[in-house]
């Protein structure tokens, strides 16, 4: 059978799926993009980007004036396109349980739509066995779609050059399955890993678990050389330099966002909950809020003082605020200030902010929630916390 359309992207609107899509676009494939959100797929339709993504407001222009790409909520798209690449969430739930239900069942939601000779990609990130899962689901259906799994490993923010730069793990059973894994995305990079879906599975967790854990290591450090009067920065730049064993020690910071924590914690569950080394990161790594505060309450009397938190987006230039730490943080100095003000000028989507200049007229002491790179240079009254080392100033507290 013929298909008009060489990929559709499943969950196409999503901050994976979306910029995949564009780059597959752009590289001259015809793209659809498929997703539940009604309201980002008419933005994407009409040339508006539903998130932040440095390049994607200016590809998505032109992929749609060339009529590589279009957008829609209709699951029927799916029956016209060789490649379907499943991007869709995989959350944890409120235990920390991951649910390794949501990527076959919104594989299974296709049934009707899928076609004999198509390939179907998983990208989201999975619980281990989930493409083992997948692959049982799509037999049962006897539908004559191979499966493969290729997980995303970009960054946001950096989605646009990181799909052509990165190598590409591609994984499937079928040796067919495989080679056509391969060739899709060797139209964005050429050069491609290729393992069992099991090793691949692994491996998106362990590049996640690696990063958090990597995070967690300079947050205890941090704190460590703060506790002891000292400014972790310093002692950083100084092993650092030129020494490359040490070179990617990283800066602390509020280690959060969609994915790191999320994955460490389905790598826990994975291995019955025993992961020492992950449970005791994410205990860092979400207590940095708690001792920031700690620290400042044994400075400031600050019940009778507003803190203004600068960047609440769960990293610097993003306009993502899932699971961001700068929330935590604010939840907890609500109970321990006068009061709190937050300003972000990338978030469009929470309505309690206030504007930065509100928030630097009104506050008595600010702390820097997320490293945007507009707060190096912003002119600050007040003594200002900022453990990321933005500023430049210290960062002890
Ligand atoms: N965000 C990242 O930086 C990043 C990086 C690498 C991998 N990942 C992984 O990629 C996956 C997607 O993450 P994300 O950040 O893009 O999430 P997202 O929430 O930004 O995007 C998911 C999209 O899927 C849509 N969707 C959900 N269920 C659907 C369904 N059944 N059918 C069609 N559309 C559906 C949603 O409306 C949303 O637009 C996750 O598994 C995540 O762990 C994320």
């Amino acid at each position: 059978m013929g298909f008009d359309l060489d990929v559709v992207v499943v969950g196409g609107c999503g901050h994976v799926g979306l910029p995949l899509a564009l780059a597959f676009a752009e590289r001259g494939l015809q793209v659809g993009v498929y997703d539940l959100d009604p309201v980002a797929v008419d933005k994407v339709s009409n040339g508006r980007m539903p998130f932040e993504e440095p390049g994607a407001p200016e590809l998505l222009g032109r992929v749609l004036g060339s009529g590589h790409l279009r957008a829609t909520a209709d699951p029927a798209i799916v029956a016209r396109a060789e490649h379907i690449v499943v991007v869709v969430g995989t959350p944890v739930d409120e235990h920390l349980n991951p649910d390794p239900h949501v990527v076959p069942a919104a594989v299974g939601a296709l049934a009707d739509h899928l076609r004999p000779g198509q390939l179907l990609v998983l990208r989201s990130t999975v619980y281990p066995g989930v493409t083992a899962l997948v692959e049982h689901l799509v037999e049962g259906l006897g539908t004559q779609v191979e499966v493969a799994f290729c997980p995303e490993r970009i960054a946001e923010g950096k989605a646009l050059h990181e799909l052509y730069e990165l190598p590409q793990i591609v994984s499937a059973r079928q040796q067919s399955a495989l080679m056509r894994a391969r060739k899709l995305f060797e139209t964005l990079t050429s050069e491609t890993v290729e393992m069992l879906p099991e090793e691949a599975e692994l491996a998106k967790l362990f590049t996640n678990t690696y990063r958090y854990l990597k995070f967690a290591l300079a947050n205890q450090l941090y704190m460590m050389a703060n506790d002891y009067g000292l400014d972790y920065e310093r002692i950083r730049r100084g092993l650092t330099h030129n020494y490359p064993r040490a070179a990617d020690l990283p800066a602390a910071g509020f280690a959060a966002g969609p994915c790191l924590l999320k994955d460490t914690m389905q790598l826990a569950a994975f291995n019955n909950n025993n992961f020492v080394l992950g449970h005791a990161a994410m205990m860092v790594n979400e207590g940095l809020p708690l001792y920031v505060v700690d620290r400042l309450a044994r400075r400031y009397e600050l019940g009778g003082m507003t803190v203004g938190i600068l960047g609440m987006a769960f990293k610097g230039e993003s306009d993502d605020i899932r699971s961001s730490l700068a929330y935590k943080l604010k939840r907890i100095l609500r109970f321990k200030a006068g009061a709190v003000l937050c300003a972000d000028p990338h978030v469009s989507t929470d309505h309690n902010l206030v504007s930065e200049e509100e928030l630097l007229e009104r506050s008595d002491l600010v702390v820097i929630g997320a490293p945007h790179r507009r707060y190096a240079t912003l002119e600050i009254s007040q003594p200002v916390v900022d453990i990321w080392g933005v500023r430049g100033e210290g960062v002890r507290v």
